[in-house]
């Protein structure tokens, strides 16, 4: 193929693990740079991933060959990165949360304004069957208007003791509630107007924020939408290699639903029961009908494509950058869903309802 590029992931964790993976999938991608901030651990994880990795940003940065960088650090450096990278003219596919906090994200977007650059957030559930197949439905008007969404959301703890993710400055909205936050926003399709969240005292002694959040918001068109996130009932997870893991945690206090209601019908996805189904409503004489007209499930081995499906977002930014094609979701609109977000850890500083009107530039 003629227009390969090189490309870099900034954070060689997790995340930066499932990069590296797209990026050596892509048809678009020539050779793939790594960075960590400590030379021994940029050693270690370049060989591990296969790939070239420093702890030397700025040669990543001066290198002209390098077209496009994944943001997979910690959310407390992704503005800044991102940041560098658009201002050194690279393409930048940065993981959610946009920072964290207020400037951060604001930071972000002036930045992709400023340079005019490619900057997409990570929010791949915008390319999960599970999501879009919901915004399918929604668009071929099979449940009439979305008036109301509802995310239960119940998990284990799982971000450990003394990591950046149990000491992070930034909340659990961000990190987590972002991406769910998100599909309410794309599925209502209507900006929100007011958000009223509270939480409730921890469980998890040792989180630097709340392990949990009731999150109601308003949007303009009257629609609703209420996320409950618990992060600790759902039974610790030991990988026992006798449990395949979804099944198991489809009744152990594990819950990744939605509901959302039309004025014609309903979707409901369960993530633990790899399952997504449609309600149709009628009238008849005597009342509203209901029935249950649709239902899919799907096995294990395509969990990826209908859950997180980073790959497959991943594999689409590519092609996008290296066709000079501009972003699919527009980072002003992954910037309204945190700024949502924002307005929900306000709403329970300031136990009241805030008005998105509130963070207008
Ligand atoms: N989209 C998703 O569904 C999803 C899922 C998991 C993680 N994430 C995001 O990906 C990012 C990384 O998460 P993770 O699970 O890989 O965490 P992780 O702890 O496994 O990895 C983070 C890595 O960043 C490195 N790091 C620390 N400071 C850095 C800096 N200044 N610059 C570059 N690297 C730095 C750490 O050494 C570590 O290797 C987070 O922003 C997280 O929110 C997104």
């Amino acid at each position: 193929m003629e227009n390969k590029m090189d490309v870099a992931v900034l954070g060689l964790g997790g995340m930066g693990g499932t990069h590296v993976g797209a990026a050596k999938a892509s048809p678009y991608i020539r050779n793939i740079y790594g960075y960590e901030p400590d030379p021994a651990r940029a050693a270690l994880r370049g060989r591990e991933l296969g790939i070239n990795a420093t702890s030397d940003l700025n040669s990543i940065m001066n290198n002209p060959e390098i077209k496009l960088v994944y943001i997979a650090s910690i959310n407390e450096a992704h503005a800044e990165q991102t940041e560098t990278s658009m201002r050194a003219g690279k393409a930048v596919l940065c993981e959610k949360p946009m920072g964290i906090d207020l400037s951060d994200a604001r930071r972000m977007l002036a930045v992709e304004k400023a340079t005019g650059g490619f900057l997409q957030i990570g929010f791949e559930l915008h390319y999960s069957q599970m999501y879009m197949t919901v915004k399918e439905w929604i668009d071929e008007g099979l449940i009439g208007t979305p008036v109301n969404t509802q995310c239960r959301y119940y998990c284990s703890e799982f971000h450990l003791k003394d990591t950046w993710r149990s000491k992070s400055k930034g909340t659990l909205i961000g990190e987590k509630l972002s991406h769910y936050l998100d599909l309410q926003r794309w599925w209502i399709n209507s900006p929100v107007d007011e958000v009223f969240s509270m939480n409730a005292p921890n469980a998890v002694s040792y989180f630097n924020h709340p392990d949990n959040h009731q999150i109601n918001l308003r949007f303009k068109n009257g629609a609703v939408s209420s996320l409950n996130f618990v992060m600790y009932i759902g039974e610790t997870d030991h990988a026992d290699p006798l449990l395949e893991m979804l099944e198991k945690q489809a009744d152990d206090g594990h819950y990744l639903q939605y509901h959302i209601f039309g004025t014609k019908g309903a979707i409901e996805t369960d993530v633990f029961r790899r399952r997504i189904r449609r309600w149709e409503f009628s009238d008849s004489p005597k009342q509203l009908v209901s029935k249950i007209v649709e239902k899919i499930s799907f096995p294990k081995a395509e969990d990826q494509v209908w859950f997180h499906n980073t790959h497959g977002q991943n594999l689409r930014v590519a092609e996008l950058v290296a066709k000079g094609l501009p972003p699919e979701t527009a980072a002003s609109d992954s910037y309204e869903t945190m700024v949502a977000g924002f307005a929900a850890e306000k709403s329970e500083r300031e136990r009241r309802i805030v008005k998105l009107s509130e963070f207008q530039q």
